[in-house]
């Protein structure tokens, strides 16, 4: 396929901005469409991207035979339905994180994906970040050891907005989904799947949860101390400790960043180089997918999704935070 894979993008919030800054810096497409639920939204966000087709509804981009793939930028709650209505009309889908509410909704979503025979994936954008792969292939070569300790924490302290999507738990608020799901992503990236989690959390008056702690235990020692918070401004990096290194990746540990090596004394800082805001790591391999013609991406497959929506289940069990409708 010669011609530029043509993006949509549904909902034009906070992300769509920087996803949309990002996909302009990646060759060989374009953003065709946006859509938005309001018309004069959508069409200053048109503009400011340079997208051709403007839609105030998102059905009318879904059914656009012009758009290929479709990156999903609602809040949590719309992911599931967003997603199976663009691979229904066969586009390929891109899903902010977590991509379901629950694992009985990644797993319809996955599902339905396989049956229909269309790529699917969640926007993890970290895992394509050269640092995570840097301590990835670390963890593979094993010159460090095996790892002992693990604790990552993802807390900032926004304004109070009772219609936020983050407070709101009908939109899937709380800090579990939205950013505790970094640290649970890097354990089980890094770790996989522990043995036992033991977790606590903190609650909004809506129910969604301000805060959660969790310990991921592994078994011989092992252990990853994880957090996510509403309530605080924390340092956001996480530290893996090898048998004969730590590796400090530095805020955001997340987003593009450096790491620090300490290993038998010698400390090594490591820069790597990112384009935009990160997301155009993410944008490059769907594209790569889509052009060979993947269903699934290797790197961030749908069981992982799938793992990640079950882990994040237990967490859920344990501090008695539930999304389903009363
Ligand atoms: N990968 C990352 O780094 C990253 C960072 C931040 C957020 N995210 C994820 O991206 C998603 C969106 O986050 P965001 O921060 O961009 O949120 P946001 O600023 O609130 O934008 C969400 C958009 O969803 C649309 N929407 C549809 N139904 C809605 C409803 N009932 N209430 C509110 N908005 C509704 C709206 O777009 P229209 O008005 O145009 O329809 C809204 O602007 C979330 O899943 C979040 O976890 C990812």
């Amino acid at each position: 396929m010669d011609r530029p894979v043509r993006w949509g993008i549904i909902g034009l919030g906070k992300i769509a901005h920087k996803f949309a800054h990002d996909l302009l810096l990646v060759k060989n497409s374009k953003l065709q469409g946006v859509a938005s639920r309001s018309q004069s939204k959508a069409e200053i966000f048109a503009k400011q991207y340079n997208a051709q087709s403007i839609y105030g509804s998102y059905k009318d981009l879904i059914t656009d035979p012009n758009i290929d793939a479709v990156y999903i930028a609602t809040p949590h709650s719309y992911h599931k339905q967003n997603s199976l209505d663009c691979l229904a009309h066969g586009k390929a889908v891109l899903c902010e994180k977590p991509m379901g509410i629950d694992q009985i909704e990644v797993k319809e979503m996955a599902d339905f994906a396989k049956e229909h025979n269309i790529l699917l994936m969640e926007a993890m954008w970290s895992v394509f970040h050269p640092h995570f792969s840097f301590v990835k292939q670390k963890c593979e070569e094993g010159d460090f050891g095996k790892i002992r300790f693990l604790s990552a924490d993802f807390g900032f302290l926004p304004e109070f907005d009772p219609n936020g999507r983050l407070y709101k738990k009908e939109l899937g608020g709380g800090s579990l989904l939205d950013i505790g799901i970094y640290p649970i992503f890097i354990a089980l990236y890094l770790l996989g799947e522990p043995k036992d989690i033991s977790a606590s959390a903190t609650f909004y008056d809506s129910g969604a949860d301000s805060s959660c702690t969790m310990k991921f235990d592994y078994g011989d020692g092992v252990i990853a101390n994880l957090k996510s918070t509403l309530l605080e401004d924390t340092p956001t990096t996480c530290t893996i400790e090898f048998e004969r290194a730590t590796v400090i990746m530095h805020r955001r540990f997340h987003m593009p960043t450096s790491i620090t090596i300490t290993s038998r004394g010698l400390k090594e800082a490591k820069e790597f180089e990112s384009i935009g805001y990160g997301y155009a790591h993410e944008i490059i391999h769907f594209n790569k997918l889509f052009r060979e013609g993947l269903k699934e991406s290797p790197v961030m497959p749908l069981s992982m999704s799938l793992t990640l929506s079950k882990t994040m289940d237990k967490v859920k069990n344990i501090i008695g935070l539930s999304y389903a409708k009363k």
